[in-house]
């Protein structure tokens, strides 16, 4: 039978690295990761993010880093906005350099205490000043993704009500998002509770607008990307080396390992699509840029695959 395309959005330059606290990581060596994600096969590839350096001072780079990167013919290259300001930002960016990018992502929540942490602002408020960014940014051409956190738990209000998601979700597709992204923000959900949520949502809006997001704390990541995938979501995010975290999420660790994912998938009936040779990503070259960039924040790489592949 015919292989089901999955895609994978690679979170890891912007999710991965937004919450390293140890020093700001030169703007040369996140052009680097971009660079080496998009020969290993990746077809798109979170660049960073115009939102306040107030609040995340490792996303202050995204400009020079969007004009830094070799541009890979059919590789997407989407930003995180948080506000009209944001958006301000890179309009004036690509005014001066048009084709810098040509995606952008914005977010919101499924509580208002996960809202608060990280927009400061409710979920309401948030959704009526992303209405007015969606519609300019697609007025100018750009393709927008939506984000939900906290869809099974969140860190301040406990378990997620799946109907609010669902009324969340829906909002953000009526306003123009071509998909939307369903964050396991704190990464404790069970695939259970995976299962249940997407089926909520899925009598909202059609499965093929839906991403999957999962962090990885309690080690449930493989195993929900699993689950999403027999739910009907054929696109999932995640990151090289495991990286990452929120820094409104206390204690969450990074997303599902890019390496881990592709490592499940293969041989099975799902083809993770790319662009390197054979048509997709290349697993030997991901788990080399998960240890490179590990190497290069001082830590080893969190991806069981890579780590079991160079020990052999
Ligand atoms: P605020 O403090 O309410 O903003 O923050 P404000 O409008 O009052 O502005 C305060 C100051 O910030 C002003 O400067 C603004 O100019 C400036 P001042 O006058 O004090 O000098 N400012 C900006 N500067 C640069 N770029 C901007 C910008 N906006 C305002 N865009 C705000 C509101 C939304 C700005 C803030 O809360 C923010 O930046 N939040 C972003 C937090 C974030 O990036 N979180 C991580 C990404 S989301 C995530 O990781 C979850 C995800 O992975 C999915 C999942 O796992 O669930 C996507
Ligand atoms: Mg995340």
């Amino acid at each position: 039978a015919a292989k089901q395309d999955v895609r994978i959005v690679e979170v890891g330059p912007r999710d991965g690295l937004q919450n390293e606290k140890a020093s700001i990581i030169p703007v040369e060596v996140k052009v680097e990761l971009i660079n080496r994600l998009a020969r290993a096969g990746a077809m798109t590839i979170e660049a960073g993010s115009f939102v306040s350096p107030k609040w995340v001072p490792q996303m202050a780079g995204t400009a020079q880093v969007l004009q830094g990167i070799k541009k890979f013919p059919g590789v997407h290259y989407p930003v995180l906005v948080p506000n009209e300001r944001g958006l301000d930002d890179l309009l004036q960016l690509l005014d001066a350099n048009p084709g810098l990018t040509d995606e952008i992502a914005v977010f919101t929540a499924a509580s208002n205490g996960f809202a608060r942490a990280n927009l400061n602002c409710t979920v309401l408020e948030s959704l009526v000043r992303l209405g007015g960014v969606v519609r300019r940014a697609r007025e100018r051409g750009l393709r927008v993704r939506g984000y939900v956190s906290v869809v099974v738990e969140c860190p301040y209000e406990g378990r997620t009500g799946y109907g609010r998601v669902r009324e969340v979700v829906r909002e953000l597709v009526d306003m123009g998002c071509y998909e939307v992204s369903l964050g396991e923000t704190v990464g404790r959900g069970r695939p259970h509770q995976v299962a249940e949520m997407i089926e909520e949502v899925k009598k909202g809006v059609s499965v093929d607008l839906l991403a999957g997001h999962f962090h990885d704390t309690y080690g449930t990541g493989v195993a929900n990307v699993m689950t999403a995938l027999q739910h009907g979501i054929r696109t999932i995010d995640s990151s090289v080396g495991g990286l990452g975290g929120c820094p409104y999420s206390p204690g969450a660790t990074g997303n599902v390992a890019t390496e881990d994912v592709v490592y499940a998938l293969q041989e099975s009936p799902y083809h993770v699509v790319g662009s390197s040779s054979g048509n997709t990503i290349d697993l030997e070259q991901i788990c080399d840029i998960g240890w490179w960039i590990s190497e290069q924040l001082g830590r080893t790489s969190v991806s069981r695959v890579e780590r079991a592949m160079r020990s052999r």
